[in-house]
């Protein structure tokens, strides 16, 4: 299939930057839908600005591009019963999603492929009560979708390889690195890797190893840096196979292994220390160090990126 009009539904944080992910194929048409009235296009000129300053990209394909990007607020309209892909971008709730995909199933058309952007939970869950569960898979896009490369493209149990293909193709095309998960299994990929780091670096705080300042200091100075140019499979291979068996031997019945969130962790959560939303977590932040933050990931994502 070739794919050439898109439904995103649910404008918020992701949708719109998946709506102008979408829009860098050519001549792709995207709707974008939302129960809430959202000015979609003054957003991701928003989002955009810092691409623009650096001449990523220019502000001519920039409005070319949001040409082809409308935002819609009925679900049941002409550009859902048009639409070859639909990315669903909702909240973060299983009924929601689930009565979300129920409606697009008697809107759109039989062949119409559909995508869960579930951070989370389960695709094969959320899809579950669907006629066409052969048309259904997850599409895990990071924060923020227009920037970072990588878009997991989870198999559902009931998915098949023609639909896996297609919206892998699609995203390619997109300019995205899209990595097959081939098993819908909890955290997909990268947050399974993630947060097995994320429980160790909280244990070594709450055991008095080192503070919050000083763990994640040792990422940023030590294999944080190299770890874009060697990830740790790679990089078993170049310390050696031998020396990664013998630390695993030694190693691995000292590392945090709870299934619990942390004891630490908990506290913060019970005592609403809830890290920017609240001005403190694991560290105290100023509205000025919070602003700061955000925008200096930003630029790093955009060095990393595309070298400027
Ligand atoms: N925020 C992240 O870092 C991130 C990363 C990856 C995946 N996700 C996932 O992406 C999804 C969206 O997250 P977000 O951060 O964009 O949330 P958000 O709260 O910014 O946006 C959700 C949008 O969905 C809309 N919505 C709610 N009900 C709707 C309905 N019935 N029809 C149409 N629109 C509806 C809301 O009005 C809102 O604009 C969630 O499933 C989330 O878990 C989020």
């Amino acid at each position: 299939m070739n794919v050439k009009n898109v439904l995103v539904c649910g404008a918020g944080m992701m949708g719109k930057n998946i709506a102008l992910v979408c829009s860098s194929v050519r001549d792709c048409q995207i709707a974008i839908q939302d129960i809430r009235p959202v000015d979609v296009l003054a957003d991701i000129r928003i989002n955009c600005k810092e691409l623009l300053e650096k001449g990523i990209l220019s502000s001519d394909a920039l409005e070319e591009r949001l040409s082809r990007i409308h935002f819609v607020r009925d679900l049941d309209c002409d550009a859902a019963a048009r639409a070859d892909l639909v990315v669903e971008c909702v909240f973060e709730d299983m009924e929601l999603k689930r009565r979300t995909f129920a409606a697009l199933e008697s809107i759109c058309r039989k062949d119409a492929i559909f995508c869960t952007n579930t951070s989370a939970m389960s695709p094969t869950e959320i899809g579950r009560d669907l006629r066409h569960r052969e048309r259904f898979v997850g599409t895990h896009f990071w924060n923020p979708a227009h920037l970072i490369p990588l878009v997991e493209v989870v198999k559902t149990d009931a998915a098949s390889d023609e639909t896996v293909d297609v919206v892998m193709e699609f995203l390619r095309c997109a300019g995205k690195s899209p990595a097959l998960c081939k098993k819908d299994v909890p955290g997909f990929i990268g947050n399974r890797m993630q947060h097995a780091l994320w429980r160790e670096a909280i244990s070594l705080v709450e055991h008095g190893v080192a503070d919050a300042e000083t763990v994640d200091d040792a990422i940023k100075n030590s294999f944080g840096l190299r770890l874009p140019q060697l990830p740790p499979l790679m990089n078993a291979d170049l310390g050696g196979i031998d020396l990664t068996w013998r630390i695993h031997t030694y190693l691995l019945k000292y590392l945090e292994d709870s299934h619990e969130p942390s004891p630490c962790l908990s506290k913060l959560y019970n005592e609403k220390k809830l890290g920017f939303k609240s001005g403190e977590g694991f560290y105290r932040w100023t509205p000025e160090e919070i602003k700061r933050t955000n925008e200096d990931l930003n630029s790093y994502l955009i060095r990393m990126i595309y070298g400027k």
